[in-house]
């Protein structure tokens, strides 16, 4: 973890605990990270097990690349630093929003190993849940949904993920989804199985 810049910096403790939080939302707080290419589903599978897990009266909230690009991040490009630095203020965030009790879904590209393994060693164990959204190229290149493959072979998107910046997937996630071979209501089912198996959703 870097060092804050700020020097004579205390951390003040609020008389609230993550478990009092998690108590009045009756649920227990976690990180479910998606990674995978562009255009593989995690955007679509993250804000569909947002909807299931709120249908069951669970606080969620979707961190999306997209979105955050726009706002908090903005200031950010894709390059290799930016990209780090993309993830490690998105890990803060998730991790911010796990200690307020929400089950928190994060759908960013996150191509390097090291970015995603800072995220985990930032969260307790058990807080980070990595969600590896497996749809090779040709399959996102033949969805193509933001015409940005395109884009990118005619050479107009210098940097993009898959085809000329590398994606490097995790080697033990807690989750793999076959987003080539199963429908979005598939994957939805297996993370709720998961989830449930595991005791994230136990009341
Ligand atoms: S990450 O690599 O830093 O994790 P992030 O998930 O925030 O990426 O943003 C990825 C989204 O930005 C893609 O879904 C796509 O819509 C858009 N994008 C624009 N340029 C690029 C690029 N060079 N590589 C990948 N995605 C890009």
């Amino acid at each position: 973890m870097s060092e804050p810049k700020s020097s004579n910096i205390v951390w003040h403790e609020g008389h609230v605990t993550r478990e009092d939080r998690q108590k009045v939302l009756r649920q227990r707080s976690v990180t479910i990270w998606f990674t995978g290419l562009s255009g593989s589903g995690k955007s679509t599978v993250a804000v569909a097990l947002e909807k299931a897990l709120l249908e069951r009266g669970h606080a969620t909230y979707v961190l999306d690349g997209d979105n955050v690009r726009h706002g908090l991040n903005a200031n950010l490009g894709f390059s290799p630093e930016d990209r780090t630095e993309n993830i490690r203020r998105i890990g803060e965030v998730a991790k911010l929003f796990t200690d307020a009790g929400v089950i928190v879904l994060t759908a960013f590209i996150s191509p390097y190993r090291a970015d995603r393994d800072a995220v985990r060693a930032l969260m307790a164990e058990g807080d980070f849940c990595e969600v590896l959204v497996d749809a090779d190229v040709a399959t996102c290149e033949a969805r193509d949904p933001k015409g940005l493959y395109q884009k990118a072979r005619a050479g107009e998107i210098p940097e993009f993920t898959g085809i000329s910046a590398p994606y490097e997937a995790p080697e033990k996630p807690e989750v793999t989804l076959d987003t080539a071979a199963q429908s979005v209501d598939e994957s939805v089912a297996q993370l709720l199985g998961y989830l449930e198996e595991k005791g994230y959703l136990s009341r």
